[in-house]
């Protein structure tokens, strides 16, 4: 499935779900460890990274600022260039890695912190982690970078990363007075800045933090609400370990400037993918899944904490301190509330928790997540309108939802809105609630930004 192309799954309910299972990559470590390794000042290996389409359009941007990202050789530690369409990805071409297979181990030779000016304005796709992320590595880079996405990334605000990035010395415009992208920064001398984001971002956070490796004094990041610590973990990784405190009932992260030293990650799975499954299991009657080696660090855990109170059976099988095999059972649910700060937690995780309240008894509410208005889709409108069409009494709030839980029935037809979390999200709920009509999924090909296997995934669940 390729970008702008509409397609539709036909996605039928059946029997219980059993047996193993691998999640994609994580997208928020996938994104950050090309990142990383890309300033780095030696060859770093990343193995697992996010086969979505959203990560390719990080290593691709990487490589047309000059950074090498190589597939690892099968022999004698030779590497050779991941290539697509007959061009090497080391070519400083942007669509070079566009369709590069990032599917097994890769090398990334990085530039020392000092990147090159890009060519052509740098495409994110459908990315919001990629161009948050990548404007902060942008502002610290003596030179002009654009960043384009799709229709969905020219609506999401982009000022959150504009005006902390401006203070610390950026230029940077876009459209509606800087707000939107496309967006055109040219970077250059960096001061550190005290920031306090106004919302709970990981992205803002990163974002800050990247140019912060080139900026003269310390970066300090105080969040009121902690945020997802895959930034905080890169860092350490590659040698420049930020310190971390807790100051008047904030997070505070502070940062040195310096170079970053090559390193070696495996990624772990994916939790926000691993929820779809999750749920799916705990809804269909008679399931019984196990979900291998899943990120379940700070910060990335909260649908599973939600999933529990909610009395689904969920149980980890500790492999070291961040990561687990998920056990999930079928399990009848509960209504519970989730609002305040376990919302960060689990922000991605919504909508198919959205799916699992439908099913649930009770009424689940949603609130102080005004940050779904400003997803891939605003996924509050978009869950409750597809709630709906399968007999879900459901109410959207500003910040949230109302979800009463009941005995959803199939719908004929149900829309992604073009968001990947929303057409999984639905594919649960038509396994969970049966009948032996096909659903037709329209937009299906959006799943591809985060897991285009997912329905291969999902069906060899049996
Ligand atoms: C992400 C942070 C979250 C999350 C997104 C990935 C990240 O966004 O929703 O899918 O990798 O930093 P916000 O930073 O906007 O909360």
């Amino acid at each position: 499935m390729t970008a702008g192309t509409r397609t539709t799954a036909t996605v039928r309910a059946r029997g219980p779900l059993h047996g193993t299972a691998r999640v994609p990559g994580d997208k928020s470590i996938s994104h950050r460890a090309l990142i990383f390794a890309g300033l780095a000042s030696g060859r770093s290996e990343i193995a697992g990274l996010s086969t979505g389409d959203d990560v390719r359009r990080t290593a691709a941007a990487l490589v047309a600022c000059g950074v090498a990202v190589e597939r690892a050789g099968a022999g004698a530690g030779a590497a050779r260039r991941a290539t697509a369409g007959g061009r090497a990805a080391g070519a400083r071409s942007g669509a070079a890695t566009r369709g590069a297979d990032l599917s097994g181990p890769v090398l990334v030779t990085g530039r020392s912190l000092e990147l090159l000016e890009p060519e052509r304005p740098l495409d994110v796709g459908n990315s919001g982690t990629a161009i948050r992320l990548l404007s902060g590595v942008a502002a610290a880079q003596a030179f002009l970078t654009v960043l384009v996405g799709d229709e969905s990334i020219h609506r999401r605000p982009m000022d959150r990363i504009a005006e902390p990035l401006r203070e610390m010395g950026a230029h940077i415009d876009g459209r509606s007075q800087g707000r939107y992208a496309p967006l055109a920064i040219r970077g250059g001398d960096l001061r550190g800045i005290d920031y306090t984001p106004p919302v709970p971002s990981a992205q803002v956070k990163a974002a800050v933090l990247l140019a912060g490796l080139r900026a003269v004094g310390d970066t300090v990041v105080r969040e009121r609400v902690a945020t997802r610590r895959h930034t905080e973990e890169l860092l350490a990784l590659a040698g420049r370990e930020p310190s971390v405190q807790h100051e008047d009932g904030s997070y505070v992260v502070r940062l040195a400037p310096g170079p970053l030293a090559p390193f070696a990650i495996d990624v772990p799975g994916d939790p926000s993918q691993a929820a779809f499954l999750v749920v799916a299991a705990l809804l269909v009657p008679g399931s019984e899944i196990v979900i291998e080696n899943v990120y379940v660090g700070p910060g990335r855990a909260g649908f599973l904490a939600v999933l529990e109170r909610m009395g689904g059976d969920v149980t980890l099988v500790r492999r070291d301190a961040t990561t687990a095999d998920v056990v999930a059972r079928h399990s009848p649910l509960v209504a519970t509330e989730v609002r305040g700060v376990e919302v960060p937690d689990c922000i991605d995780e919504i909508p198919v928790l959205a799916v699992a309240a439908a099913f649930a008894e009770g009424t689940t509410v949603f609130a102080d997540a005004a940050e779904l208005r400003v997803k891939e889709s605003d996924r509050i409108e978009t869950t409750t309108t597809e709630l709906r069409r399968i007999g879900v009494d459901v109410e959207p709030t500003e910040d949230g939802m109302v979800v009463h839980g009941g005995r959803p029935e199939p719908a004929g037809t149900l829309s992604s809105h073009g968001d990947h979390r929303v057409a999984m999200a639905l594919a649960v709920a038509t396994l969970a609630a049966g009948g032996d009509a096909p659903v037709t999924i329209d937009g299906f090909e959006s799943v591809a930004t985060s897991w285009p296997g997912f329905l291969e995934t999902l069906n060899g669940l049996r």
